[in-house]
């Protein structure tokens, strides 16, 4: 039975976007080992982020993270390599949009990287499911992805046990990772149905004490 320890990935998000080399190090400091980075198109989301350089300035700055690079957009194929190039440790592309989804899953793989597939709220678990054995990570969203603070969905819950399902089913080892609206309480009911890695933005960031958090997630 595949069974990851639970890992934390603080969405850089909901950090100081004036000083976020200061936000990763606040995780570092607490022996958090990843960080969330959210990459927005302003088309397949309505949002606006950063691009490839903040990764590199980060790393400039000392920053040794795992980097859990979420793109957000309409074409990640164009910018897969500017984003490994930069930093990226992992980089997880949404089903979604119209692209090479494979060859782009290989290819990340290719500039030695780790590779994911991420699904929105409204698209069903077998979506992905062709694509199970060709990925290092499923990221299913817990909301529709383009701003933090949002409330979490129960509703995804059985889409995370049906992937966890195929996941024992075939003897898959992909990590399952949730995104959207997590917090302390409902991070249990996400491990109970296959979750093992937990992207924290809103909940996290303004948490009191944030070592404690941290040390929460880890023993789930
Ligand atoms: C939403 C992003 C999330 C976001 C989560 O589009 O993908 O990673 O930062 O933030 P919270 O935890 O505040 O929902
Ligand atoms: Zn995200």
């Amino acid at each position: 039975m595949v069974r990851h320890p639970s890992v934390l990935t603080p969405s850089i998000l909901a950090g100081d976007h004036a000083n976020l080399a200061a936000s990763a190090r606040l995780v570092a400091d607490l022996g958090v080992k990843w960080i969330h980075l959210d990459l927005m198109d302003g088309h397949f989301v309505p949002n606006l982020t950063f691009g490839p350089e903040t990764l590199a300035a980060l790393r400039r700055a000392g920053s040794k993270l795992f980097f859990d690079t979420h793109l957000m957009l309409s074409e990640p194929h164009r910018y897969v390599e500017a984003f490994a190039k930069a930093g990226a440790n992992l980089i997880s592309i949404h089903i979604e949009p119209t692209y090479d989804h494979v060859a782009t899953l290989a290819r990340i793989r290719d500039l030695g990287c780790q590779n994911g597939i991420v699904l929105n709220p409204g698209t069903p678990a077998t979506a992905i499911e062709p694509l199970l054995a060709f990925v290092d990570l499923v990221l299913v969203m817990t909301v529709q992805p383009g701003f933090g603070g949002q409330p979490f969905r129960r509703d995804m819950l059985p889409k995370l046990r049906q992937i966890d399902a195929w996941r024992q089913e075939r003897n898959l080892n992909f990590r399952l990772e949730v995104d959207g609206g997590i917090d302390l309480t409902n991070a249990v009911d996400c491990r109970a149905a296959g979750a093992d890695t937990f992207v924290a933005g809103t909940s996290f960031f303004r948490a009191a004490d944030q070592a404690s958090y941290a040390a929460t997630i880890a023993a789930l």
